[in-house]
Order: C-alpha cells, then sequence, then structure tokens
C-alpha cells in the first residue's frame, strides 16, 4: 500500500505570499523539529516571517540549542517555578511581548494554556497537534489513534481556543496507518507532514488578518 496522503486546504506557496514579515514566538517543549521547519520554510523564502524568540519550559529541551544554532534568542521560563497556571502564562505573555511578537507557533508546547495567554493573543496563537483533530486530543495523540484501531491519522494546525486541543482549524494532513506501525514509526510518519503545513498554516491565518 502506498502511503498516499491528504492535505487540506491544497494551497501552494505562491498562494500564501505576505506582504510584510510576521514577527514569530515559538514555544516548544521537546526536540524543535517543528520549530526548524518553521524556520526552513523562512530561510528558503516561503513564509514571509522572522523568529523573534524560542520559549521552551524545560531544560533539557533539544530546541534551545536548535534555535541557538540559527541565532534565534532562546528565554527558559520553567513552569515549576509558578504555582498556578495563568501566573507562568503572565510570564510568557511579558517575554513574548517584549520580544514584539504578533504571531505566537506552539510547536510541541506541552503545557495546558489559559485564557492570560490566549486573550494576550487573539486568533493569533497556532498550535499543531499529532492527530485528525477533534479526535484524539491530549497527550500520546498518535497512541491514541493507534489504540482505536483507526485506519487514517494525521495532523491538525489550529488556532487555539480553551479548551484543549481545539479552536478553528487551519490545515489539517490525512496519513494512512499501515499494517506494521508502530507508535515510532507512524508519528515519523505524522511529522513528516506537520513540517509541511506548520509554515503553510501560519501563512494562511496571517493571511486573513493581513495584519502583522
Ligand atoms: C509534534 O508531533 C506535535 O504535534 C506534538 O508534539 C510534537 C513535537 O515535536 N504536539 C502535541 O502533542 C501537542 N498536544 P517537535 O518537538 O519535534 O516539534
Amino acid at each position: 500500500m502506498t502511503d498516499s496522503v491528504i492535505i487540506s486546504p491544497d494551497v501552494s506557496w505562491s498562494d500564501l505570499s505576505l506582504p510584510t514579515p510576521i514577527a514569530l514566538g515559538v514555544m516548544a517543549s521537546g526536540k524543535g523539529s517543528n520549530f526548524v521547519a518553521v524556520a526552513n520554510a523562512i530561510r528558503e523564502g516561503k513564509l514571509n516571517a522572522e523568529i523573534k524568540v524560542v520559549i521552551y519550559n524545560k531544560a533539557q529541551a533539544k530546541v534551545k540549542e536548535k534555535a541557538e544554532a540559527l541565532g534565534i534568542p532562546t528565554v527558559f521560563c520553567n513552569h515549576r517555578d509558578y504555582s498556578h497556571r495563568e501566573a507562568f502564562d503572565e510570564v510568557l505573555v511579558e517575554t513574548l511581548k517584549a520580544y514584539q511578537v504578533h504571531w505566537i507557533v506552539m510547536a510541541g508546547w506541552m503545557r495546558v494554556v489559559t485564557p492570560v495567554l490566549i486573550n494576550a493573543f487573539p486568533d493569533r496563537l497556532i498550535n499543531i497537534h499529532p492527530s485528525l483533530l477533534p479526535s484524539f486530543k491530549g497527550i500520546d495523540g498518535v497512541k491514541q489513534a493507534l489504540a482505536a484501531e483507526v485506519k487514517i491519522a494525521g495532523c491538525t494546525v489550529h488556532l487555539v481556543r480553551l479548551e484543549v486541543d481545539s479552536g478553528p482549524i487551519l490545515m489539517q494532513a490525512a496519513v494512512p496507518i499501515l499494517a506494521d506501525d508502530t507508535e515510532a514509526t507512524l508519528h515519523q510518519r505524522i511529522q513528516t507532514q506537520e513540517y509541511a503545513i506548520l509554515p503553510r498554516a501560519i501563512a494562511l491565518a496571517a493571511q486573513s488578518c493581513l495584519i502583522s
């Protein structure tokens, strides 16, 4: 069986031009491969944007060194330093505003966010999740899809609303599940599609506002 993927909406980079560069902030908790995909789309002249700062919340997160290698400022915000989620989000908002970002990308950000963050950047907070939402919200989206024995998995980029992994969908990619898939092999194929849709979805969201 071929691994035929469907991406929707099917927009090419020529349809996704932005008149002025948008100022992005990235928040990530892990290895940061989605951050790299966004940075690559910018470097290749596809996504008209600048990543002003990468915030990470785990000391060991590999995204830190990846951002530093590209000369992008990084800020460590440790959620464990705060007694409640709102206090942590206040610090995120302060940091993002200090770097004058207008769009925020949660690229593997493994924290529940509060109205403090959502309301500070209305309709400008973007999340990527490794499932075809609204299925398989929360942690282990890929594992959940395998356990449910669905035949098609995928990934979703959406604007963030209060309910976890919910909000207006910008773009999705559907990835067939193969008979011998493990969580690792399926997640790897889903991630390849994440790298395709995340930068495009950012441009799509920005186009719909046309404010940088
Ligand atoms: C991605 O697969 C992303 O969809 C997922 O974390 C991974 C981060 O990978 N996000 C979530 O599960 C959010 N609920 P990366 O660090 O290599 O970009």
